[in-house]
């Protein structure tokens, strides 16, 4: 069992929170053993996993798929589920639905929206599983990617998070919001804000798995900050096991074995 929600909400204020993505059991240990505070199960499988254009095509089907398999790898990390689009419209079937991802192992699970969710926020943490609310940019449902760029809108985003929180949220995702807006938030709400393209003032941190490892080429987005460039290791790794097969390098006397003597 991972860390709680509780636990993770407690942070605030004295460390800063690391959150990153995994959709598999051997990308959540790997990332688990780094001592990841966070991993979020997110829709962004639908592009990074699934190679489609958005999150839309990730339905429960799915994200049990990997929900179950990142719970596989027993993290100690907090386990949070996004809930596809579609699966919380309305308190009745976020609840329901929330039940199942937490019966595959989720810990907590991730809504888009602001005070428009409050009822489906109230509905799962009445059951006793913790919310994350994501506002900001919500991939779900579009809208403009940036956020925060005037005062009025920083004042609605701040009314989002104070909604979340009041009705039960224990953290608040921020994608891509103005840093002053993050701020604003950041200092508005007793939970914690998880910022994505939203500047340092954020009580932590999330971004997709792929981005940060650079495996993921098909957008780059310019907050992602690379650590790694991954995508030419794992080609040029293939690409040399490939010429190791055509010339027969590969597999060796080491790679094979014998009969007995009998
Ligand atoms: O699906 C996801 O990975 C997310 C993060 C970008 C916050 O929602």
């Amino acid at each position: 069992m991972g860390a709680s929600a509780a636990a993770v909400s407690a942070l605030k204020g004295r460390r800063r929170i690391s959150c990153l993505t995994a959709y598999d059991a051997t990308m959540a240990s790997l990332v688990d053993r780094a001592g990841i505070d966070v991993i979020l199960v997110g829709d962004s499988a639908g592009m990074v996993v699934m190679g489609q254009d958005d999150t839309l095509g990730v339905g429960m089907a799915e994200m049990s798929l990997f929900v179950s398999a990142v719970a596989a790898a027993r993290p100690g990390a907090l386990v949070v589920a996004d809930m596809p689009a579609g699966s919380y419209a309305g308190a009745a079937a976020a609840a329901s639905n929330a039940a199942r991802l937490a019966a595959l192992g989720a810990q907590a699970v991730k809504v888009e929206g602001g005070a428009e969710v409050a009822g489906q926020v109230r509905a799962i943490a009445a059951r006793g599983i913790g919310v994350m609310g994501h506002i900001g940019y919500q991939p779900q449902s579009g809208g403009p990617r940036r956020r925060g760029l005037t005062r009025a809108d920083a004042d609605s985003l701040v009314a989002s998070a104070q909604a979340l929180e009041g009705a039960g949220a224990f953290a608040v995702v921020l994608e891509m919001l103005s840093s002053e807006a993050a701020g604003a938030v950041t200092r508005a709400v007793g939970i914690p804000t998880i910022g994505i393209g939203s500047g340092p003032s954020c009580d932590g941190q999330v971004l997709v798995l792929h981005d940060m490892l650079g495996v993921y080429e098909r957008l780059r987005p310019a907050f992602a900050r690379r650590y790694r460039d991954l995508a030419s290791e794992i080609t040029s790794a293939a690409a040399e096991y490939r010429a190791d097969v055509e010339s027969g390098a590969f597999p060796s006397s080491a790679h094979s074995f014998s009969m007995g003597a009998a």
